[in-house]
């Protein structure tokens, strides 16, 4: 039997049996990548010499840092500098319009994929950016607790400490050793730090300094049977595992398109499950000129004491103020 050995012979074979003529394996679209790959499938080390062929890799290097940031295929960065381009050569507003269209459709499919719905994702920077919005975004005052991973990013660590100093709560620390028989054994080390205080449980889903796997599920189960919010950093999962965020069931989850995802650079995602979307105030607003504000958007104040039944009152203010409770409920996701 004929073994196709290299790139060349087995693309030479690929276009004359499918009618398509590739001069290079480096395919400009995921529409003449994906059958490309399919054939290659079964013919081993082609496969991944295509693969290899899609990363404009300097000679004698591999990139093994995926936790910090990945190459792009060549399929990302040229409709990146596409869409630069023709950014650059209109820059007017009935050129950007189309891409309206580009963030929705971006924002479905990311959705689609994450197993939740587009009004429950906001695409954002990276990580970092989700990360603060959910510790900067979260309202809480003196006498609260926040429970995290010892091993959590700086974004989701230090960053609650500059809140704790601003806004009075407390920080508590859970560390898990790198060798544990079960996952039962992360559950008792987190269940015992939480108390009737215990307003968020924050943590890693795959720790970038040990390459830890905490219970996802199990640890939202936990925080939702003590209404507590439940934030996942998923910056060493998404792109990485295949994942279903309604199963499971954190409050919100972070990610950063250039790391396992390998997609462009500087790109990132929150999701916040519906029902926790009005706790988060936004750090950001910007609407766009003309366009009408959603005027009841009252913030987040008091809206996680009431999802476990606490009442707000002790916050004081008016609804609506910055320190009480809110006034309504934002009807849909503005928080970025
Ligand atoms: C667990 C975790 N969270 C957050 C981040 C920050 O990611 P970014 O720099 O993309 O915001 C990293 C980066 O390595 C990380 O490993």
């Amino acid at each position: 039997m004929h073994t196709i050995n290299t790139r060349r012979s087995f693309l030479r074979g690929f276009a004359g049996t499918a009618g398509v003529t590739y001069l290079s394996s480096a395919a400009a679209s995921t529409r003449e990548l994906s059958p490309l790959l399919a054939a290659a499938v079964s013919s081993g080390e082609s496969y991944w010499n295509l693969v290899k062929e899609q990363f404009p890799l300097r000679q004698g290097a591999v990139p093994m840092n995926a936790a910090n940031l990945c190459p792009s295929p060549r399929v990302v960065w040229e409709k990146v500098a596409e869409l630069t381009r023709d950014l650059d050569s209109d820059v007017s507003f009935q050129n950007r319009k189309k891409f309206d269209t580009t963030l929705e459709e971006s924002r479905r499919k990311v959705a689609e994929q994450l197993g939740v719905s587009p009004e429950e994702i906001a695409l954002v920077r990276n990580t970092s950016e989700a990360n603060n919005t959910i510790n900067n975004g979260i309202a809480l005052k003196s006498g609260d607790e926040v429970v995290l991973f010892s091993e959590n990013h700086p974004t989701n660590n230090v960053a609650w400490d500059v809140r704790a100093a601003r806004f009075g709560f407390t920080v508590k620390r859970v560390s898990v050793p790198h060798t544990v028989k079960d996952a039962g054994e992360i559950l008792k080390l987190f269940e015992e730090s939480l108390t009737p205080r215990t307003r968020v449980l924050s943590v890693t889903h795959v720790s970038n300094v040990s390459g830890i796997r905490l219970p996802g599920r199990e640890l939202s189960q936990m925080a939702h049977q003590r209404g507590i919010y439940f934030h996942l950093d998923g910056a060493q999962t998404w792109g990485c595992l295949k994942l279903n965020l309604a199963e499971i069931g954190c409050d919100s989850y972070s990610g950063s398109v250039h790391k396992w995802f390998m997609g462009p650079k500087e790109a990132g995602i929150l999701y916040i499950r519906q029902e926790r979307i009005a706790e988060v105030w936004p750090h950001t607003i910007a609407p766009g000129w003309g366009n009408k504000v959603e005027t009841e958007a009252q913030g987040a104040d008091g809206a996680v004491d009431g999802a476990e039944g606490r009442a707000s009152e002790d916050q004081g203010g008016e609804p609506g103020d910055a320190h009480g409770p809110p006034a309504k409920r934002r009807g849909r996701g503005g928080a970025l």
